[in-house]
């Protein structure tokens, strides 16, 4: 029987391997964390993470070939195949800060594989890392290896967040990259037969290392430039009246486009986009390749121009200044269907608005009010360094409320930011809202859901994105 152990129990580790568990009745699977907090949620009713689907799998393999520990090392030396699905955050300090892949929990992770292993193991790249990580983990690994072999996969993860269970099952493609020797190609079968339990052959990639691990950063890269191209169009349309949606759709209609990715919106959020693109960027670099560096570093900028045009437009409409005025945030989660705040836009667009002295009123159906807050006040890539934590900020603090309502967050306001796109917005009694605001009534739609025609013959002055006000 093969034993897996996944170091890292994550919105990645911990929904892959339950996947794998549910899958493969017979593999015995062990998630293992240093969070004491996470592994006691997986191991309780309320799992640490919102995912649609995630409990109907989590729940039914719990306790019978699915495990969460914190015994790292006990479950790590008894596994044949070792995923690690640490955090790679970006770099705060030192060389390449601000840009460069943080690989401090990834190599802490792969000394204790050296030193507490007695068997020869396959260990997997699950986390997204810099092409060519798999040398320097494969050196730590046979330095310290005390006559253990070790074989380094490169196995990254496309799941989205949202979607996380459905892309497991029915993922496009799951790629695996090895070494190019007689004993690569074994542990590259050995993975392959854990997937194809469910997996269609022809949808199991295999490559060498390096491309495993570039192809992560670059389809990536791809994805975020597509929502970056749109979004600078959207600033086009704004200024030339033609509509956003209507230009995406002829132009997704193109079988070489295609219709996806290209919703204009206030910016993408996420742990990883922004991560990785700046990866990407320190890559180029290094390799003196400034050109390519700067086309994909064109991307970030597009984004980041994206939210400030979008906080522009609030103060602005609203006759240049926000001081004092309530503004109610709609949706803080960086896309629906999730809790998750990293990188959200929401951060800057309510950093923005707080910087011209609003009060804002926030509401988000999945994110807590302790989360909310410690968003607000951290720095920029300080929210996966624990250690560089800053104490809250106490303006931030004053100037926010969150609340549990839609219609409790919209009280009294001058305008509205809809900065999620939650069904739940959708489906609002605008004729209510608009009566308990403050007039004029403003709703700025960063990701274009509500029926903005509509909302303008109740009353309301409507801006949305890429599109004729
Ligand atoms: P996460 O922060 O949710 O989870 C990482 C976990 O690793 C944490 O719980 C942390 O406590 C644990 N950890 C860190 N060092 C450890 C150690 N030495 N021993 C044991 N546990 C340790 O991160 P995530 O979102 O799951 O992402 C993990 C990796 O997967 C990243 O490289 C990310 O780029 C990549 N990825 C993420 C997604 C996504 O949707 N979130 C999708 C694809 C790829
Ligand atoms: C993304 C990729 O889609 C996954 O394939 C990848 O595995 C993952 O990053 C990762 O490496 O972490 P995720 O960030 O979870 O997944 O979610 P996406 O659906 O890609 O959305 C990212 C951001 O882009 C969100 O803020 C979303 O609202 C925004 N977006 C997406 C747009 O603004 N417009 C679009 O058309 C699509």
């Amino acid at each position: 029987m093969v034993k897996i152990c996944c170091i890292g129990a994550g919105y990645v580790g911990g929904p892959t391997m339950a996947v794998i568990a549910l899958k493969c009745p017979e593999i015995e699977v062990a998630v293992v964390d240093i969070s004491v907090s996470r592994i006691t949620a997986w191991n309780s009713e309320r799992l640490p993470i919102y995912e649609p689907g995630l409990d109907d799998v989590v729940k039914p393999c719990r306790g019978k070939n699915l495990f969460f520990s914190t015994d790292v090392e006990k479950h790590v030396s008894e596994a044949d195949i070792v995923f690690v699905s640490v955090n790679t955050p970006t770099k705060t300090q030192g060389l390449g800060a601000g840009k460069a892949a943080d690989l401090t929990y990834w190599e802490s992770a792969a000394r204790m594989i050296a030193d507490v292993s007695k068997s020869d193991k396959i260990v997997v790249e699950k986390s997204t890392v810099p092409v060519k990580t798999a040398e320097a983990i494969e050196k730590i690994l046979t330095h310290n290896s005390k006559g253990i072999n070790f074989q380094i996969l490169s196995n990254p993860e496309f799941l989205a967040e949202g979607t996380a269970i459905q892309d497991l099952f029915n993922p496009d493609r799951v790629l695996i990259g090895g070494r190019e020797t007689p004993e690569g190609a074994k542990a590259i079968q050995t993975l392959k037969d854990v997937y194809a339990h469910w997996v269609p052959l022809e949808r199991i990639l295999c490559a060498n290392l390096w491309s495993a691990e570039l192809s992560k950063l670059a389809a990536n890269a791809f994805l975020a430039q597509r929502i970056s191209s749109v979004n600078a169009m959207s600033a086009l349309c704004e200024a030339t009246g033609a509509d956003v949606s209507q230009v995406s759709h002829s132009i997704g209609t193109d079988s070489r486009i295609g219709p996806k990715f290209l919703n204009a919106s206030v910016g993408f959020g996420g742990s990883c986009f922004q991560k990785d693109i700046l990866n990407l960027v320190y890559i180029c670099e290094c390799n003196g390749l400034p050109e390519v560096a700067n086309y994909w570093k064109q991307v970030i900028k597009v984004n980041d121009y994206q939210k400030s045009r979008f906080v522009n437009r609030v103060v602005s409409s609203m006759f240049n200044t926000v001081s004092g005025k309530k503004i109610a945030i709609l949706g803080f989660a960086f896309k629906k269907d999730t809790g998750d705040t990293r990188e959200t836009p929401a951060i800057d667009v309510c950093k923005g608005l707080l910087g011209d002295k609003a009060r804002l009123s926030i509401y988000d159906p999945q994110v807590t009010e302790d989360q909310i807050r410690r968003d607000l006040s951290m720095k920029k890539f300080d929210w996966d360094h624990p250690v560089h934590l800053q104490p809250n900020s106490p303006t931030a603090i004053k100037q926010v409320s969150v609340v549990w309502d839609s219609y409790e967050a919209v009280k009294d306001a001058h305008g509205i930011c809809i900065l999620t796109e939650w069904d739940e917005f959708k489906k609002l009694d605008y004729e209510k809202i608009y009566q308990n605001m403050q007039k004029p009534a403003f709703v700025f739609d960063g990701r274009n859901i509500v029926n903005a025609d509509k909302l303008r013959q109740i009353g309301f002055i409507v801006y949305s994105i890429g599109k004729p006000l």
